[in-house]
């Protein structure tokens, strides 16, 4: 990775500073991703569910799953079981009266950890998903690596993650609307004038495509596949254990 961004830019580690973001940002986390994405992160959840299911998991783990959608997502397409981990206890708090209100809280657990040292034992789960958390992972490494633990021999990582579209116009615009359009509104409605400054800063520095398939090469995974949604806007990539 090229540098660090971080956050709030003080002197607290990435880990610190991402965490207390989230914390900050929770109550309108999901209200902004919807405004923000357009509805569009709800298609590129699902296409990722889709694929998820060709493993037939029973238990999967939710790296990084914040309010929980990803998760939510993942138990209606028939998964038994889904814990999901993240480590801003806000988004857990706002996630669970989520689930709650939706009656999910019986198949879906969401527990605070941190994906650079999971509290699971080895081969533990069927399946790991993480939706838009590894670019905000302080050491990518040490979070693939430790995911890559808790799987099962054969079972799936699928990764969603913003990625830097190349092509015109789609490059130009969404250069504008991340840069400019989204820190406005995601101050407006979050007060939190960094959040989403951070968004498109960390975008940018963060491996994508080819570059993140080589990272996932060497922290283990097997029969590794990347796609593009939405003009590469969104990327997929999956590796199995
Ligand atoms: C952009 S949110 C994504 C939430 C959810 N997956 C979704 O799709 O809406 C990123 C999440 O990653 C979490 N996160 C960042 N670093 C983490 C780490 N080391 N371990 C666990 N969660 C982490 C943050 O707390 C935050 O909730």
């Amino acid at each position: 990775m090229k540098e660090q961004v971080t956050p709030y830019k003080t002197s607290d580690s990435k880990k610190e500073q991402v965490q207390s973001m989230f914390d900050n940002i929770a109550p309108k986390y999901d209200l902004l991703n919807r405004i923000l994405s357009l509805g569009v992160d709800v298609w590129w959840r699902k296409q990722a569910v889709k694929h998820l299911r060709a493993y037939q998991p029973d238990h999967v783990v939710d790296i990084a799953c914040g309010t929980g959608d990803f998760s939510i997502a993942v138990y209606k397409s028939g998964v038994a079981k889904v814990t999901g981990v993240d480590i801003a206890n806000e988004m857990l708090v706002n996630g669970r009266v989520k689930l709650k209100e939706m009656d999910l809280d019986k198949g879906i657990t969401l527990v605070q950890g941190d994906s650079e040292q999971l509290q699971f034992d080895d081969n533990t789960f069927d399946g790991a998903t993480v939706a838009f958390g590894v670019r905000n992972f302080e050491h990518l490494e040490k979070g693939l690596t430790e995911i890559l633990r808790v799987l099962r021999p054969g079972a799936p990582l699928i990764v969603l993650e913003f990625s830097k579209p190349r092509v015109f116009p789609v490059k130009q615009l969404f250069n504008f609307y991340f840069k400019t359009i989204c820190p406005m509104v995601g101050r407006l409605v979050s007060g939190d004038a960094r959040a989403y400054t951070y968004l498109y800063e960390s975008v940018q520095v963060f491996p994508d495509g080819t570059a993140f398939t080589s990272i996932m090469e060497t922290c283990g995974y097997k029969s590794i596949q990347w796609k593009k949604f939405t003009f590469g806007i969104c990327s997929m990539y999956i590796g199995v254990k």
